[in-house]
């Protein structure tokens, strides 16, 4: 019956064994730290260097550490999902090839589907981001582009094309396909830099706070702090990119939940002293329209040679996020052209690089003209809603996950079952209700599209279709 093959799954061994298929594999050259590098390197980026300006003038004044901590706690619970899925199932695709596991191909897809979108909106819109930190700090030295060149495609404004966004996003696919070993080399670097420059303003404006700022502590109310926590859920997004390396990972069962784990906890940390001390300095209204909060804080107590090196540090920090974001979607892709969903020709691998070129061109061209033509400001909140979709779906296959017989015994297991993957549901869900309608509808025609798609490419060509 057509309804069947639908939902037809795919077996955990099996899944493997497809990983495993000469001509496709990818080489396993990861460890932990090499993990937790990438998930640092894909988390702390434009949704703390740039979104607490808005969020902390607009909804939440100083309670936005309580966002941020409640953010982090549904991150958390899904992140516990997330490693018990990538250590029982250690093959590329994350949220995608579980759910090929528990839920069957259709669901499988439109999962898939929505993180595309997470992984592309994210780094194109960081790209952006990026773009607009590197022409400030230029500015700096009197080095300026051409305005046409300098922002999303709006003639009304003199701009048509953002060079310096496609830029990045191009010389990030020459790094990815240069090699998987490469990349994370050098993305380590950059996030040792990420990390320092956060820490030295914790240390830099802690001398600085004056306690009088916290109060009123939550002058929106609980409503605020609820939609800050849904925006700063941003801040978080990438940790979950981690789990789409699963096969370049030695021993997976052991290093996926550290590395997605501890990348988590690192961040989250980061967060909350960065937001209380942020909020310690500046007067939460002195925020509002700011786009480089941290380093105008760091202006704001008079220390204009620290917040240079911040905005430096800033521009590092977003390049590693769009450089994980893109490899979790080149690898994203790779695994649904495996499966026959998307064409062929995207899961080859090249034999001497051992990454996949034509995928990451593909994807990356795609990236590069959303990051240089249109303006994401305001579709952030998609990358949010298609993450939350996500988690959602992992932490309600981990009830499936267990009752499956070939689940490896050794495999990491979420504790305190049922209770913690229930209240991972939850909580995501609760956040996903309190985004904007406008992305809810922008979200539904994004799963009919891709629902289109399909049925007219994916339904036909299906390689647990027509095995
Ligand atoms: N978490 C990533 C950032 O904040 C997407 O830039």
């Amino acid at each position: 019956m057509e309804r069947h093959k639908l939902f037809r799954r795919k077996s955990i061994s099996e899944l493997i064994a497809h990983s495993e298929k000469p001509g496709s594999t990818l080489k396993k050259s990861l460890g932990a730290f090499d993990l937790t590098m990438l998930g640092v390197g894909a988390v702390v980026g434009a949704g703390i260097f740039v979104l607490p300006g808005k969020v902390a003038s607009e909804y939440t004044g100083p309670s936005i550490i309580i966002s941020f901590i409640i953010a982090g706690i549904a991150c958390a619970l899904a992140a516990l999902c997330y490693s018990e899925f990538a250590s029982s199932v250690p093959v590329a695709g994350s949220a995608y090839t579980y759910s090929y596991a528990v839920f069957g191909e259709l669901i499988a897809w439109v999962l898939g589907w929505a993180l595309l979108l997470e992984y592309g909106l994210a780094s194109a819109s960081v790209a952006s981001g990026w773009s607009s930190y590197l022409q400030g700090l230029l500015a700096g030295f009197n080095i300026h582009l051409p305005h046409a060149l300098s922002g999303a495609f709006n003639p009304a404004k003199g701009t048509f094309i953002d060079l310096p966004a496609v830029l990045i996003v191009l010389i990030i696919a020459f790094l990815l396909t240069w090699g998987i070993r490469e990349s994370a080399k050098v993305n380590a670097v950059m996030v040792l830099v990420k990390i320092a420059v956060v820490v030295l303003f914790i240390v830099v404006g802690i001398w600085y706070v004056k306690p009088v700022n916290w109060t009123p502590f939550a002058p929106f109310g609980f409503h605020g702090i609820v939609t800050g926590a849904a925006t700063v859920f941003f801040a978080y997004i990438g940790f979950d990119a981690v789990s789409t390396a699963a096969e370049e990972v030695k021993n997976p069962k052991r290093n996926m939940p550290i590395g997605i784990i501890a990348s988590l906890l690192i961040c989250t940390l980061l967060y909350i002293i960065l937001s209380s001390v942020l909020t310690g300095i500046v007067p939460y209204t002195k925020l509002l329209g700011v786009g480089n909060p941290v380093a105008f804080g760091l202006e704001f107590i008079h220390q204009n040679w620290v917040a240079g090196f911040l905005s430096l540090g800033a521009i590092v920090g977003m390049t590693t996020v769009i450089l994980v974001m893109t490899y979790g979607g080149t690898r994203l892709v790779y695994a649904m052209s495996r499966d026959g969903l998307l064409p062929k020709g995207l899961s080859k691998v090249n034999k001497k690089t051992k990454t996949p070129v034509v995928n990451t061109w593909v994807f990356c061209i795609i990236i590069a003209f959303f990051g240089g033509f249109i303006s994401l400001d305001k579709l952030a909140e998609m990358v949010n809603i298609g993450t939350l979709f996500a988690f959602t779906m992992v932490s309600l296959g981990i009830f499936f996950l267990r009752h499956m017989k070939e689940k490896p015994k050794s495999a990491f297991k979420v504790p305190l079952y049922p209770i913690l993957p229930a209240a991972s549901f939850v909580l995501c869900l609760y956040l996903i209700f309190n985004l904007q309608w406008i992305t809810w509808l922008s979200f539904g025609i994004w799963l009919v599209i891709g629902l289109i798609i399909y049925g007219f490419y994916g339904s036909r060509n299906s390689t647990l279709r027509n095995e």
